[in-house]
């Protein structure tokens, strides 16, 4: 089966971009990055253009609104014939215009365990809330903020001293396989339609 073309879109690190990066070199998921765009000049796009993959950094500020930026973002996707978007660590609300020309066809991972803590500062949310455990989610982007339906979750501990750092990196861990599993499960569904 050929190997499902992934955009990935990030704004900072990109530690999940990286080990998707290193599940696909490692032949433990079947895709291949076709283009990486971020909305910040960032360490991402730094390690994308190291790994030869094609990469971009598109400014926000020359577009004269959201809906602009968005419709750049899609045509480079587009011309780079994805079959799937995957946000990753990206930090901006997508717009109708973006989620409209991929429908459900746009993966975003937060976390923790959604439904709860939706936006910002999840695992300090998570502490606040004193529940003892939390993780991350995959799940489909739709135009509500880190509610669309969830593919695949992990839940981790959370344990007595944690303080937001050591939370966020206990289920960094996690993340970096569970998206790549996400991805691998999407692509043989696709696969078998
Ligand atoms: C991750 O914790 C992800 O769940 C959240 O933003 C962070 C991005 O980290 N959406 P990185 O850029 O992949 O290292």
């Amino acid at each position: 089966m050929a190997p499902l073309r992934l955009g990935i879109l990030g704004s900072g690190r990109g530690s999940n971009f990286l080990a998707i990066s290193k599940h696909i070199q490692e032949a433990d998921l079947n895709a291949e990055i076709a283009i990486v765009l971020s909305d910040k000049p960032s360490v991402m796009l730094e390690k994308a253009h190291e790994l030869g993959l094609k990469n971009e950094f598109v400014d926000p500020k020359r577009f004269a609104s959201r809906e602009r930026f968005d419709e750049a973002l899609v045509s480079r996707l587009l011309a780079a014939k994805v079959d799937l978007v995957v946000l990753a660590g990206y930090m901006r609300i997508v717009s109708d215009i973006f989620i409209n020309a991929f429908p459900r066809h746009i993966l975003n991972i937060h976390p923790s365990l959604l439904p709860l803590f939706k936006g910002l500062h999840p695992q300090q949310q998570a502490l606040d809330a004193g529940v003892k455990e939390s993780g991350c989610s995959v799940h489909w982007v739709t135009s509500e903020l880190d509610s669309g339906p969830i593919v695949l979750q992990k839940s981790v501990p959370v344990l007595p001293d944690d303080t937001e750092q050591s939370l966020s990196a206990r289920i960094l861990v996690e993340e970096h396989t569970l998206y790549s599993q996400a991805i691998s499960l999407i692509a043989k569904e696709m696969e078998s339609r």
